[in-house]
């Protein structure tokens, strides 16, 4: 049977067994592969996405379970590439392999929606899943508040 969700704003629907993990759907069935496989077991972040705007690991998210529900992936994060955290990104130049790096940026949107001027705490303890083997961490939290400071009504960050 179909089940059906809004995936980037746009109605979509899938006849796949309900139990295939979201994250399966999105590589394998939709062919949209920005969102990564690492460990397949909700211990590294990389398969991260947002589910009605909270981040969610889609490798252990069934795809019965998102019947109904808005998902958003790092290809519906903005048109290219204009969305805060991505430019802060860029200008941070934070990737090194780039791997972990779209599911990074999700957990910093989804972070950024809810504390808008996080502290260096709240950063670590919401990115405290999202896991970079190539150690990309003080550039991640340097970019998330650049980030923050360039958001509606505030001061581009100067540096
Ligand atoms: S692939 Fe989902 S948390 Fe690692
Ligand atoms: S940039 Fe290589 S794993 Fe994070």
């Amino acid at each position: 049977m179909a089940i059906s969700f809004t995936l980037n704003g746009k109605p979509q629907s899938v006849d796949v067994s309900p139990d295939m993990p979201l994250l399966w759907v999105l590589r394998d069935t939709l062919n949209m592969t920005g969102t990564k496989f690492g460990c397949g077991m909700a211990l590294c972040g990389a398969c991260t996405v947002h589910i009605n705007g909270e981040a969610t690991r889609s490798c252990i998210t069934t795809i019965s379970s998102v019947a109904g529900k808005k998902i958003t992936t790092i290809e519906g994060l903005s048109a290219g590439g204009s969305h805060p955290v991505q430019q802060a990104w860029m200008e941070e130049d934070v990737p090194q392999c780039g791997y972990c790096q779209s599911g990074q940026i999700m957990s910093a949107v989804a972070l950024l929606s809810k504390k808008p001027n996080p502290t260096d705490a709240d950063i670590d303890d919401a990115m405290s899943g999202n896991i970079c083997r190539c150690g990309t961490y003080q550039r991640i939290r340097k970019a998330i508040h650049r980030a923050a400071s360039m958001q509606p009504g505030k001061a581009k960050s100067a540096a």
